[in-house]
């Protein structure tokens, strides 16, 4: 009872911080429709004389050309096909998710050594067909999305790492996973690289394998999620190698089972592995599944502190399992299963 009265008023205490919070920004952020040549967006004024631009859901087919002064741009849902006219050079936020672009060419950001932010999801480009120089300019660029862009099926497309070298200051990439996808070694020059996400919900995965060798010239990741990525096979000791790594998400690779846990834990007491999600990797057909020491033994020496296992179909336990978790585990989630001991 009392538990519940204390809930009550916490929760009380944090709406009404948070419509104090939302009232604070809604007074400092009023957009005003604004004019590039004949195209009409919304702006936004900030310090030093800048401006943020909205020009999404404007059933736009080119990019209009904008001011000096524009340093934020978001252009997504709109019916682009190609960078044609260039940026400002000072942008440093630039949105064009869900257009139609089909191919970059020439130099497309040329001069952006202020970009930090580049968002391409959910076009229609081929990965393989970036070139040795499209991002040459792109010192200072942090984010780079390329999720959702493939129409029909996916099909095997090549990751040029010699492309990618030149994002020197990269640490979140978000890419598709194509069958057999591999980060070669032009990647080791992103020595500012943590981040990388495949998964299949906010993109295209279909990875399949994942093999040793994926991440090897990506050392310094702290943070996979190949969730959702079909994937059947993760050789052992694939993601024990980084010893940075802090959170892994192998969840919703169905085919994936249980008996992989001992591969995709295979030495992470070197990693600095923080979390691990793996949930809905075991079949949803088929009989229960029985959680066995040698599915956990691989984590005892970590010094992990949550682990999710939801719906998995788990139904048993052997004795002794639960006694192999790590002594510095806070949370470990069951849900969704039908655990009977
Ligand atoms: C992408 O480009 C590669 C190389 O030219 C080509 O083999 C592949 O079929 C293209 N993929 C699609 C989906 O068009
Ligand atoms: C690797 O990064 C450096 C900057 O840190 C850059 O000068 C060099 O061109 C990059 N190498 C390749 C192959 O792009
Ligand atoms: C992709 O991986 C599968 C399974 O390891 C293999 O059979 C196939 O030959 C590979 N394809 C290529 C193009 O390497
Ligand atoms: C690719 O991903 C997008 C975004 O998640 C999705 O809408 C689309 O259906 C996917 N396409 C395929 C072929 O999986
Ligand atoms: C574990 O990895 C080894 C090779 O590293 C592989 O041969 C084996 O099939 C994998 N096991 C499972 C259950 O994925
Ligand atoms: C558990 O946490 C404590 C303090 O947070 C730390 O000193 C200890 O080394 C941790 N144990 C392991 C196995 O890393
Ligand atoms: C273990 O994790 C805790 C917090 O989760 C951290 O405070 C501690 O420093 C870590 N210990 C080691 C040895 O990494």
């Amino acid at each position: 009872m009392e538990k519940e009265l204390k809930l009550d008023l916490f929760l009380c205490k944090s709406l009404l911080y948070l419509l104090l919070i939302t009232n604070a920004t809604f007074s400092k952020t009023t957009w005003n429709v604004c004019q590039f040549r004949s195209v009409e967006c919304v702006c936004q004024n900030v310090p030093n004389n800048q401006l943020k631009v909205d020009c999404s859901g404007r059933r736009l087919l080119n990019i209009p050309t904008f001011s000096s002064s524009v340093i934020w741009v978001d252009l997504s849902n709109n019916l682009i096909e190609e960078i044609t006219s260039g940026f400002p050079k000072n942008v440093r936020y630039i949105d064009l998710s869900a257009n139609k672009i089909q191919h970059l060419d020439g130099q497309p950001f040329l001069g952006l050594f202020h970009l930090k932010t580049l968002n391409l999801e959910r076009n229609v480009l081929n990965i393989s067909l970036l070139y040795q120089g499209v991002f040459s300019d792109l010192h200072s660029l942090t984010e780079l999305s390329f999720k959702g862009n493939i129409r029909n099926e996916i099909t095997e497309t090549v990751i040029k790492d010699e492309v990618f070298a030149e994002l020197s200051s990269l640490k979140t990439l978000k890419i598709d996973g194509s069958p057999n996808a591999t980060f070669g070694k032009g990647f080791a020059n992103l020595t500012h690289l943590q981040n990388l996400d495949l998964s299949g919900i906010t993109g295209n995965c279909s990875l399949k394998k994942i093999s040793r060798n994926m991440f090897l010239y990506l050392t310094r990741l702290v943070y996979i999620d190949v969730s959702a990525c079909s994937v059947l096979d993760i050789e052992k000791g694939t993601f024990g190698k980084l010893r940075k790594l802090k959170h892994l998400d192998v969840s919703h690779n169905r085919e994936l089972g249980f008996a992989s846990l001992p591969n995709i834990t295979h030495n992470l007491k070197d990693t600095s592995i923080k979390t691990l999600r793996a949930n809905g990797i075991n079949c949803l057909t088929g009989m229960g599944t029985m959680i066995l020491k040698r599915h956990l033994e691989n984590l005892k020496h970590t010094n992990i502190s949550e682990i999710y296992f939801e719906k998995n179909r788990l139904e048993q336990l052997e004795p002794q399992a639960l006694r192999l978790l790590p002594i510095n585990l806070t949370l470990i989630s069951f849900g969704e299963n039908k655990l009977t001991t």
